[in-house]
């Protein structure tokens, strides 16, 4: 099923795949604590949006034994997945891919966990409702969803941003973040991205997404009519662990 972000990770993926594992540098710890003490028992712990699958490994890692349904809608980053599980024994024991959208996706009826990282703004207000709908139905009574939310909260002007700065051979992969408000409820980010050989840029391009935007007040209200409650973790990554 199609989503509204394909065309940019359409063009965009390659520089996803190589930039957002600096992204998760102390995000990984920031998860594993959000997911302590979890009790899995036979229910599964979905990964939504698990792009190239850094988040699927970390929460792999942070709930030994737990069986994870990685649901990614977009084809070329369902590959970089599909080889990370498929090229390790212990994942590939423990992991099932799914390509679907996560409101379209056929889920378990109950899952002890819901893992969105770096994913929640691609959903519009009301398939947000429909992900708590889903909480509500499915989670286990002693289950959490672990989510992040960052900045801005609000529609606003981010200025161009430096991304990190990877080098991959000969070559160095890097780019900026941008943003401008795009009506009352979310951004247009603007990601630049270059590679650059020996000091030359050998290719640059933009690629623009929609992204809504919300803070911790408005995803406790949001939750509350859902009988859920949110407890912030980690604040230097935003992380946001949803219970009964
Ligand atoms: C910025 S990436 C984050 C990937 C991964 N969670 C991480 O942090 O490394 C956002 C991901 O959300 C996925 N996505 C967008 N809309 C989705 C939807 N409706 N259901 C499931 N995944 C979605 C995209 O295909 C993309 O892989």
């Amino acid at each position: 099923m199609a989503t509204v972000s394909d065309a940019f990770y359409d063009r965009a993926g390659e520089f996803v795949g190589v930039l957002l594992p600096a992204v998760w540098q102390g995000m990984d710890a920031a998860l594993t604590g959000a997911l302590s003490g979890l009790d899995a028992g036979d229910d599964p712990i979905v990964d939504v949006g698990a792009g190239t699958g850094i988040g699927t490994a970390v929460i792999a890692a942070a709930v030994p034994g737990a069986e994870i349904i990685a649901v990614e809608p977009h084809r070329g980053l369902r590959t970089a997945l599909l080889a990370r599980i498929g090229g390790d024994d212990a994942l590939r024991e423990r992991v099932t891919v799914l390509d679907a959208d996560l409101l379209a996706a056929p889920l378990p009826e109950r899952i002890s966990a819901l893992v969105a990282m770096n994913v929640i703004g691609h959903f519009p207000p009301p398939d947000r409702r429909d992900v708590w709908a889903l909480l509500a139905q499915r989670l286990t009574p002693q289950g959490r969803a672990v989510l992040n939310l960052y900045p801005p909260a609000s529609p606003q002007h981010v200025p161009a941003t430096a991304m990190a700065d990877v080098r991959i051979g000969r070559l160095r992969y890097t780019g900026t973040a941008a943003a401008e408000p795009a009506g009352d409820d979310a951004i247009t980010w603007t990601m630049t991205y270059r590679v650059v050989d020996d000091g030359h840029t050998r290719t640059e391009f933009s690629a623009t997404d929609h992204w809504y935007v919300f803070g911790p007040e408005q995803l406790a209200a949001e939750l509350a009519e859902y009988d859920l409650h949110v407890t912030p973790g980690n604040p230097a990554h935003g992380i946001q662990v949803i219970t009964r």
